[in-house]
């Protein structure tokens, strides 16, 4: 990725900023949010020179930005949109999984590709910027955005993150076919407590630098546009108002180039939620002292910064340095050449970029239990499928679509294509002879129509059952968080009934977030974790029904056992009075990583080039299927001057291996993989000896051990 600061770059900004007067610098520094304002208000905005608009497109977009390049210096706004799982939010747009879902496919090469597809479809939009990706950690899975997450694990969150900012930015901004990526939320909002949305995080800064950081810093090192802060706070101080998290670590450490943006209105939490600030101008100076470049929502930061200004309590060069923050990324996007018409109108949703949702589906699918029922043989004649999310393309979907967004139209008739997962079935049953019934029995919520009486009739003459469990999007995304994670409405209680018919089931999770299933677990057949699969997500889990594809994907987040039980997540620190509640076992139902096949892998032969920290160990495919396996490396340090977790995650290779063939997997250490934070925030690696962990999960009897010194 180019570096955003170059010299001819900086005299050009410079210059214009010259000719910029405190009105329109403070302007510049404004996004507006497009659905709150009326039409005249939006274009006195494209008048004043406001940096940017949010969730406006098409020819709405174009008229703001006609009106903004007619002003005097013709500074074009910048059109900002969440395109989380594609270009959502456009009903003809490719539909991929939700980012806990392609998080499954261990694939950064997947994940780049689902950001290429996307950034040419928000670009060709008329759009520039999407609000993707969100580099928190999902570890308190009651929180409602789980299914944004690339899961529990900064290491993996920092790779994928990377490489969807690769994919969102090109080499190259000013193509015309990329757009700018954001890294959010900047930082912990996903650690908040108690996993309720936007509320306060039990956090240190050696802790942040520690967990929280390194995704961030991946983000910053592939050249991430834009950062956007978070909601919350750290030990008292807002994140918005924070100059450490911001200036200090953010620009003077990590050295990022491009510009930040609060989230929502945060300017104004300060006020109103956060009861840091008396007012807006107290707000104002303190979110711009602290680093935020422009403000999502706060249009009223206009006036405040311009009184602040002009009273002398705010310094104009704290509003230069944001504004030329801002220009640095406009005219590096090649935006004073070509503000509209960029990009391919014509790819909006086409062929190619369905297939990549198609094949981002495909290896999302995560097969977390197969007692042999699975793939389906010759001798299934009769499929009974059951279960309302088996037949919703809303809870398919999952978030950020125009179809289930809360800000859209949720009443909107879902665009065609797309394949639920009964339609899947149908579709590979027709190939293979055998009859599908569907009864809906029941789904997460309690509703008239719940039928569980049909549902049993309709299972006993099934040589099979397909039960879909999980979510609807009223359980899931912003302000949405759940104290508890067990099926709800009927779901269990149809289970347990459909259990007494004494039928092989298949349990299929179609939710925005792993969900307790450890009675569902005990007694299905298979399990499989679809989460939210996007238009091709019933597809891909019917082709891994039928074996016409062998699943590779392995679950980026831990499975709960029960909600009293959360957070649990893998890397956690070592503690010592014994690994049960008194009434649960502490280990998580699935552990991080795990994940099966058709075909079964073995590993051997570990061995480490310790002057290279080089590790190689023997992987070998022992069944009659091809398939991938993903090698997870992790790390233990045997003694350490601060707790250190008892695994972590420091590399992965996704490799495709025939039917009975083997392979050796090299991975190349860097010595920083095996750094810690100190008391006084410090990075370092301590000399001693350190335990290395490869297999196929995070869980010990998946994993083979060799120790080492590192002088
Ligand atoms: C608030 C959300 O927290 C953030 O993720 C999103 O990008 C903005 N709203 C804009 O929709």
């Amino acid at each position: 990725m180019q570096h955003l600061s170059d010299p001819t770059v900086e005299s050009r900004v410079n210059a214009i900023l010259a000719q910029m007067t405190l009105a329109e610098k403070a302007a510049q520094m404004v996004q507006v949010p497009f659905a709150y304002v009326t039409e005249e208000e939006a274009f006195l905005w494209a008048r004043r020179g406001a940096g940017s608009f949010l969730h406006v497109m098409g020819e709405d977009a174009r008229r703001i930005q006609r009106e903004a390049m007619s002003t005097r210096l013709g500074i074009p706004a910048l059109f900002g949109i969440d395109a989380i799982h594609g270009h959502g939010l456009n009903r003809r747009a490719a539909i991929f999984p939700s980012q806990l879902a392609a998080a499954c496919a261990w694939n950064p090469a997947l994940v780049e590709e689902m950001g290429r597809v996307t950034a040419r479809e928000v670009a060709a939009d008329g759009l520039h910027w999407t609000f993707s990706p969100v580099l928190c950690l999902g570890r308190d899975t009651r929180w409602g955005r789980i299914d944004e997450t690339f899961g529990e694990d900064p290491y993996l969150a920092g790779e994928l993150g990377a490489a969807i900012i690769r994919g969102y930015q090109g080499d190259d901004l000013s193509d015309g076919e990329h757009i700018l990526a954001c890294a959010k939320h900047y930082i912990g909002y996903g650690d908040a407590v108690g996993g309720r949305d936007s509320c306060d995080t039990e956090m240190t800064f050696r802790k942040l630098r520690e967990t929280f950081l390194p995704p961030f810093a991946r983000a910053v090192e592939a050249g991430v546009a834009t950062i956007m802060t978070a909601y919350g706070s750290i030990d008292g101080t807002p994140f918005t108002a924070s100059r450490k998290a911001m200036r200090e670590i953010l620009r003077d450490e990590l050295g990022f180039e491009g510009f930040v943006v609060t989230d929502w209105d945060n300017v104004n939490s300060l006020v109103e939620k956060q009861h840091v600030a008396a007012d807006l101008d107290e707000a104002s100076l303190l979110a711009a002292r602290a680093g935020n470049d422009m403000m999502m929502t706060t249009t009223a930061f206009y006036d405040s910064a311009i009184r602040l200004v002009e009273s002398g309590k705010l310094d104009e060069a704290v509003l230069d340095e944001a504004v030329r923050n801002i220009l640095r990324v406009k005219v590096r996007m090649g935006l004073f050449e070509q503000a509209m018409d960029r990009g391919t109108p014509e790819c909006m949703g086409c062929e190619s970029h369905r297939t990549s949702a198609l094949l981002a589906a495909r290896e999302s699918v995560t097969l977390l239990k197969n007692d042999g029922v699975l793939p389906l043989d010759g001798n299934t004649r009769n499929i009974t499928v059951i279960g309302a999310n088996a037949d919703d393309i809303r809870a398919q979907y999952g978030d950020w679509t125009y179809f289930t967004h809360p800000h859209m139209s949720t009443e909107a008739i879902p665009e065609r294509p797309y394949v639920t997962l009964l339609e899947g079935i149908r579709a590979c049953a027709a190939q293979s002879g055998a009859s599908v019934v569907y009864a809906r029995g029941c789904g997460p919520l309690f509703s008239e129509t719940d039928d569980l009486d049909a549902a049993i009739e309709a299972a006993k003459g099934a040589d099979v059952i397909v039960f879909a469990v999980g979510d609807v999007i009223e359980q899931a995304g912003e302000f949405r968080d759940r104290a508890d994670l067990s099926l709800s409405g009927r779901q269990e209680e149809l289970f347990l009934r459909l259990c007494a018919l004494q039928k092989p089931i298949v349990t299929v999770l179609v939710a925005t977030k792993p969900l307790c299933l450890t009675r569902v677990t005990e007694s299905s057949g298979a399990l499989i974790a679809a989460f939210n699969g996007g238009q091709y997500g019933g597809q891909a889990v019917a082709e891994v029904l039928f074996g016409e594809i062998n699943p590779g994907g392995k679950l980026p987040i831990s499975f709960p056992r029960h909600s009293g039980q959360i957070p649990v997540y893998y890397n956690s620190l070592p503690g010592w009075h014994g690994e049960r509640y008194v009434d649960l076992p502490e280990t998580p139902l699935f552990a991080f990583g795990e994940g099966l096949s058709y075909t079964t892998f073995a590993y051997s032969n570990l061995r480490v080039d310790q002057s290279k920290l080089q590790v190689r160990v023997t992987l070998s495919n022992l069944g009659d299927h091809k398939g991938s396996e993903t090698v997870q490396v992790y790390v233990r340090d045997l003694v350490s001057s601060v707790l250190t977790p008892v695994k972590r995650l420091i590399a992965f290779q996704k490799v495709l291996l025939d039917a009975g063939e083997s392979r050796d997997v090299v991975f190349s250490l860097k010595r920083d993989d095996f750094s810690l934070v100190l008391p006084n925030e410090q990075r370092l690696v301590e000399p001693g000896a350190f335990a290395l962990f490869v297999g196929g999960s995070s869980k010990d009897s998946d994993l083979l051990r060799l120790d080492i010194v590192l002088a």
